[in-house]
This record gives C-alpha cells, sequence and structure tokens, in this order.
C-alpha cells in the first residue's frame, strides 16, 4: 500500500512517525515523505523514495493510496476538494478539524467506534479524521459507561495544555515560566525573603507587558485562560461546542448524550486533563461502575480515590508520553446517587491526535 505523509516534521506528524516506528509500521507499508516546502530534498530513511515530494503536486499526491495529513486545516481545504473533484478513490487520513463534521467523514476512535468505523469503510466511504484532543480523550476515559448507554449527560470541565495550541504556545509558556523565576531568583534562594513581596514581584512582572504573549494574548505561566479557541454565538468557545457534537458523531449514536462544560487552558505542556461531572439514567454501585470504565479499552487506567493514588497517577507528569488513560477520583457527589464525579488525562499527541490516525491507518492495511 502506498501511504503518503504530510506534516510528519509537526509536533503531531512527529509523534505520529514516532509511533509508526514503534509498532513497525513502515515495514507494512510504501512510505512517500511529501513537503510542502522542501521538494526535492533527501527524505528519511524510512521513506520508500529518494527524495521529498511536493504536497501540492496533485498528481503525485494521486498515485497515493492513503494519504495522512497532519499538516492542518488550510492544506487539507486547499487540496482534499481538488483530489476529490479528480475522482482520486484513495483514503484520506487527517488530524485537521476542517472535515470532521462532513458527511462523508467518519471521526476515528477505534476503542471506542470500531463498529462505526467498519460500517463506514463497508459503505465505501475515503475520509477518516482524527476527533478533537478533550473528546478522544473523554471518549477514552468514559467509553465503558457510554456504551452501557448509562450517561444522561456529562459537563466537562477541561485543563488544556500548551501543546494544543502548537509548539509555538509550548516555547511561549516555558520562556513565561523561566521569565518569571529570574524576575525572583535571589529573593527564592533567600528562605527568610517575604512571600508576599516576591508574589508582588512576580504578578508585577506578569502585568507588565514585557512577558512574551505573542501565542495565548496573556501571560499562562502562573496564571490559566479559561477561553479556548474562537466564540460561538451560544457563547461557547468553538472547543466547547465541539464535545457534543464530535461526541455524538464519534459514538453515532441514535440518543444523542447532552456534553457541556467549560474549556479552560493551563500551564500543563502537553496532558490534557478533564473534570467531569455525569449525569447516570440510573443508579448503580460504584464498584459496577469502575468495573465498567476499567473493562472497556486496554488503556483505560482506573485510580482509586486516594491521595497518593491521585497524586502518583492522575497527573499531566505522570501521563506524558504513555499511552494510559487514567480516570479517577470516581466518586457518587452530593446532588445525589445519579451524579458521579471523574477526573482523567491523557496525553494530548497521542491518543489525543497521533494514535487513532495510526490505528486507522493499521486497520486499512491489515
Ligand atoms: N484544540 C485543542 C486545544 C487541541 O487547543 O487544546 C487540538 O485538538
Amino acid at each position: 500500500m502506498r501511504v503518503g505523509l504530510v506534516g510528519w516534521r509537526g509536533m503531531v506528524g512527529s509523534v505520529l512517525v514516532q509511533r509508526m516506528q514503534e509498532e513497525g509500521d513502515f515495514k507494512r507499508i510504501d512510505a512517500t515523505f511529501f513537503t510542502t516546502s522542501q521538494a526535492g530534498q533527501p527524505a528519511p530513511e524510512l521513506a520508500s523514495t529518494e527524495v521529498l515530494v511536493d504536497a501540492h503536486d496533485l498528481d503525485a499526491i494521486a498515485t497515493m493510496d492513503v494519504v495522512i495529513s497532519c499538516q492542518g486545516s488550510s492544506y487539507t481545504d486547499a487540496v482534499y476538494p481538488k483530489l476529490q473533484q479528480a475522482g482520486w478513490e484513495g483514503y484520506w487520513i487527517d488530524a485537521a478539524s476542517s472535515l470532521r463534521m462532513d458527511p462523508q467523514a467518519t471521526i476515528v476512535l477505534d476503542p471506542v467506534n470500531r463498529g462505526v468505523i467498519d460500517a463506514a469503510l463497508d459503505a465505501g466511504k475515503t475520509t477518516f479524521v482524527g476527533g478533537n484532543c478533550t473528546v478522544s480523550l473523554m471518549l477514552m476515559a468514559i467509553g465503558g459507561l457510554l456504551e452501557a448507554d448509562l450517561v444522561e449527560w456529562v459537563s466537562p470541565m477541561t485543563y488544556q495544555a500548551a501543546s494544543g495550541g502548537g509548539a509555538r504556545h509550548m516555547r511561549e509558556l516555558l520562556g513565561q515560566m523561566g521569565d518569571l523565576h529570574s524576575e525572583v531568583a535571589e529573593q527564592l534562594a533567600d528562605s527568610h525573603s517575604a512571600i508576599l513581596d516576591i508574589e508582588k514581584a512576580v504578578t508585577a512582572k506578569m502585568n507588565s507587558g514585557e512577558l512574551a504573549t505573542d501565542q495565548f494574548g496573556v501571560p499562562l505561566a502562573g496564571s490559566l485562560i479559561p477561553w479556548i479557541d474562537s466564540p460561538l454565538p451560544s457563547g461557547q468557545s468553538r472547543e466547547e461546542w465541539k464535545a457534543e457534537a464530535e461526541a455524538n458523531k464519534i459514538l453515532a449514536t441514535d440518543n444523542p448524550v447532552a456534553i457541556d462544560g467549560l474549556c479552560v487552558r493551563v500551564g500543563a505542556l502537553r496532558c490534557h486533563s478533564q473534570a467531569l461531572t455525569i449525569k447516570l439514567k440510573r443508579d448503580l454501585p460504584l464498584a459496577e461502575i469502575e468495573a465498567l470504565l476499567a473493562g472497556h479499552n486496554d488503556w483505560v487506567q482506573l485510580v482509586d480515590n486516594t491521595p497518593e493514588a491521585t497524586r502518583e497517577a492522575l497527573t499531566p507528569t505522570a501521563v506524558t508520553g504513555t499511552l494510559n488513560v487514567p480516570v479517577g477520583r470516581l466518586r457518587k457527589l452530593s446532588m445525589g446517587p445519579e451524579y458521579l464525579s471523574a477526573f482523567t488525562v491523557g496525553d494530548q499527541l497521542l491518543w489525543g491526535a497521533a494514535e487513532p490516525l495510526r490505528r486507522m491507518l493499521s486497520i486499512l492495511v491489515a
């Protein structure tokens, strides 16, 4: 199978290539590496061509059986419609959001919706798109309850990492952290200095306009931003809107689940976390809930509702770089026995972006 990779040098693309190497995927395909800026330069060793091929060369793209794009929506918008018009019959696998809600597109998250993917393939569909990172990570975490049709609604309150904005956002966050530390390094080194003086100096620096804020608009280090993506007439941010729209499309359910909450950017690097309030359709014992959650897929991990286990396993620090999707802080809320709390963390670049695409390719190659 001839597989074209576009956007493989970016953050999601790099994680995708790394995962494909780890799983030996390149042995099962003929990989062509495309580029938007360096056509003709030497291709990586993994490629079956000597040189990088121009990603806007439609004739070259059209010779592929599968194209995987991590290049972003503007590339998809420029190239995908032309390929369709030209009658290209290959499979398009995409990390960008622009095609997600297209009726021809299937949002892929096979541990959750393998049946939906298989039905799409049987129906001759060829467009498969990765979901929004928070949506995919939430469904990996609570797929067991959704599959058992136990969920009336979910309110996810997110704690989203800088990587969701992109590589430059991560750099900006780390730069801000360094600048804030430098501002008070001397006082910090003196254990007798007054903490409120240190705080005052840090707060003054944050409000000084001196920190780099080109990406986030305001300082994120030492702070948070309760808005992600563009505003919608509903008062939601687009990120918040995606939860219900995409999750129900992924589940392809006849009974859509209401899913709505607030999305917040925090100073984590690449793990998105979510506090979930779940209204169950009926009261059932916590042990049954835990069994359903744990049994749903190979990556979800229950974390005991203790301070020690939570600190050990339910943080971005513990999860970054792994495919684990821990879910903890499980307990019935005081609102009533059908109200469940949960907290989950997941790597935004792995299950949140690259892994569902890699696995979709494996389904096609199998
Ligand atoms: N939109 C997400 C975020 C990442 O900004 O965190 C991509 O799914």
